[in-house]
């Protein structure tokens, strides 16, 4: 940690706009007075851009306004000058295919938003799964200072005296009806059970996940994670990160300082402690890209390996975020990390203080949310990276959330074109499938199904299930919604739309995979693989027909190194041209 404060007061970026008594500055100055603010808010203090991602389509960030209200007046205590901008908010429930198609797009528009705009620093108000990186990634982008705010979770879902997760209580109903386990109108009971209060998924899904990605970045204030999202303490965490991005700006703290290559690692190691997301893998690589840090698939292997999953939080354990915060939250985690060596101690964070200096107080309240290292979910959290002669740059798999006798397992596989063949055919009890199978999915990564939707953790066969089988190895191109579990193996590169090897696979192939090992193997001989691979042409995707989706299709890289786009990648800076009035 060599971070040295700049000097203030400093001429910030915004007196570009306000400062002086130029034609163009009474033109901007002139403009925003319509809105009653008077002359002296123009003398050079922070403009401080609240980036709000909320959006009646996306009622997880539904209450981001009110805390929008609080950050203002942080700032304003502060001393700032807060404008709040409503930016691109990408709702994981309602955007079609997949709001990760939209994930780039959001991170381009808010990139342009700040810099654009008289923006000296900035608050990512985010929460729901795809909001929270996109603009991290657009203010790595500009380095402009920022920090984040999430929304937080939503309470405990409770349906017939069982905690109802989100997401997972909706993978496990579903596949409960199909097995003949539960009615519909039961289902239907359970719908507003699911979600009965403000904020994000309240599992270990995506969206905590990232917002606990964030606080181990060094980029969210100390226990923002896991703060519920209609908890008082919520509407005191946003107020007191408006106060605090005043004093970011004029140490001119930046994205650049906080997110380096320790950060990176800590949060990797956060990731497996806290049994988070595969979703977190792509996202973070790819906000690594637009800072410069050179992380890759093998760091999530080497750093995640050896880190117990000790957050007993759904997909992979039994609580919800609720009781994660009561329990203390990530501080805890990032203090035991501390206490085990698995923690950059001087990794810098928006406070300005070192990340350890943050946590080493916390106190563990509950021991059966967070568990001590003998009786971790698994003592190899983290994200698996596999590879071999099926994946070649990778692909991932989530210990915590896997059955443990499939994680060694040769079967023969049972193969669906794309996701249109396999809803086709799952249900057919003609489909010559048994529960020692390999069920591969192709053409759904980042170019073959734009977006990379969520489709990896593919229903089980009814018959197969009508046995009591819960679990079978399946191998795609496709993500997973962090609130999934099982055997699944994802983000398999190259894509097969790109011509990688899962292109080639044909039912009645034998695959095995070793996790342990980290391999995954088609039984066929290079030469074989070669063979087919000369056969092979691209599928058709339809819904490439211009517009974003051709700009996604064309551009989008692989999963291995974040799905972002290639010139979206780097630092671009907060410099803009003059304006032509
Ligand atoms: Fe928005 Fe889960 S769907 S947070």
């Amino acid at each position: 940690m060599t971070f040295k404060p700049a000097q203030w007061p400093r001429k910030l970026r915004s007196q570009e706009w306000y400062g002086g008594t130029s034609r163009d500055n009474i033109y901007h100055r002139g403009w925003l007075k319509n809105q009653g603010y008077p002359h002296d808010l123009f003398d050079g203090r922070p403009v401080i851009g609240i980036l709000n991602t909320w959006s009646d389509l996306t009622p997880c960030n539904g209450h981001l306004r009110e805390l929008a209200e609080k950050v203002k007046a942080g700032v304003w205590e502060a001393g700032g000058f807060p404008v709040e901008v409503p930016v691109f908010s990408a709702s994981e429930n309602t955007f079609r295919p997949t709001a990760m198609m939209y994930r780039n797009l959001a991170a381009m528009a808010v990139e342009e938003q700040m810099r654009a705009q008289p923006i000296d620093g900035a608050v990512l108000l985010v929460g729901c799964d795809k909001t929270t990186p996109s603009l991290m990634m657009g203010a790595a982008s500009t380095d402009i200072p920022s920090i984040v705010v999430t929304g937080g979770p939503m309470l405990n879902g409770w349906f017939r005296g069982e905690r109802v997760g989100s997401g997972t209580a909706l993978w496990q109903m579903s596949e409960d009806i199909k097995a003949g386990k539960m009615s519909q109108d039961d289902f239907l009971d359970a719908e507003q059970a699911m979600s009965r209060s403000s904020g994000t998924c309240n599992t270990m899904g995506t969206a905590s996940t990232m917002a606990s990605m964030a606080e181990a970045l060094g980029m969210a204030l100390s226990g923002n994670a896991t703060i519920p999202g209609v908890d008082a303490r919520r509407r005191v965490m946003a107020q007191i990160t408006g106060r605090r991005i005043v004093q970011m700006v004029k140490d001119d703290l930046k994205p650049s300082d906080i997110m380096t290559k320790q950060a990176f690692e800590n949060a990797i190691r956060v990731n497996g402690a806290i049994g988070g997301s595969t979703n977190a893998l792509i996202h973070l690589l790819a906000i690594a890209g637009r800072v410069g840090v050179d992380l890759t698939l093998d760091d999530w292997d080497r750093l995640g390996r050896d880190v117990p999953t000790i957050v007993n939080l759904m997909p992979s354990g039994k609580y919800l975020m609720e009781e994660f915060f009561y329990a203390g939250g990530l501080p805890v985690v990032l203090k035991r990390l501390g206490e085990a060596g698995m923690l950059h101690k001087d990794a810098l964070t928006v406070s300005g203080a070192g990340v350890w200096d943050e946590v080493k107080d916390a106190v563990n309240w509950n021991e059966d949310v967070i568990l001590p290292v003998e009786k971790a979910l698994t003592q190899s959290g983290g994200i698996a990276v596999l590879k071999g002669n099926l994946a070649p740059s990778g692909a991932v798999l989530k210990p915590s959330a896997a059955t443990p006798e499939l994680m060694q397992h040769r079967g023969r596989a049972v193969v669906f074109e794309d996701i249109d063949d396999y809803k086709a055919r799952i249900n057919d009890d003609a489909l010559d499938i048994d529960e020692t199978c390999v069920m591969v999915l192709k053409n759904c990564g980042p170019r073959g199904y734009p977006g990379m939707s969520e489709v990896g953790n593919m229903g089980l066969p009814p018959k197969v299930l009508k046995k009591g089988i819960t679990d079978m190895v399946r191998i795609s191109d496709a993500r997973m919604s962090g609130t999934a579990y099982g055997t699944v193996i994802l983000h398999t590169a190259p894509e097969a739309a790109a011509g990688g090897p899962l292109a080639i696979v044909q039912t009645g192939d034998m695959i095995e995979i070793d996790v342990a090992g980290r391999r995954i193997h088609l039984d066929l001989t290079d030469e074989e693989i070669a063979v087919r691979l000369a056969d092979w042409t691209a599928p058709e995707v339809p819904a490439v027909n211009g517009g974003y989706t051709r700009l996604y299709h064309d551009a989008v890289e692989g999963a291995d190194t974040g799905a972002d786009f290639s010139f979206l990648k780097g630092c671009r800076g907060n410099e803009v041209p003059r304006d032509s009035h």
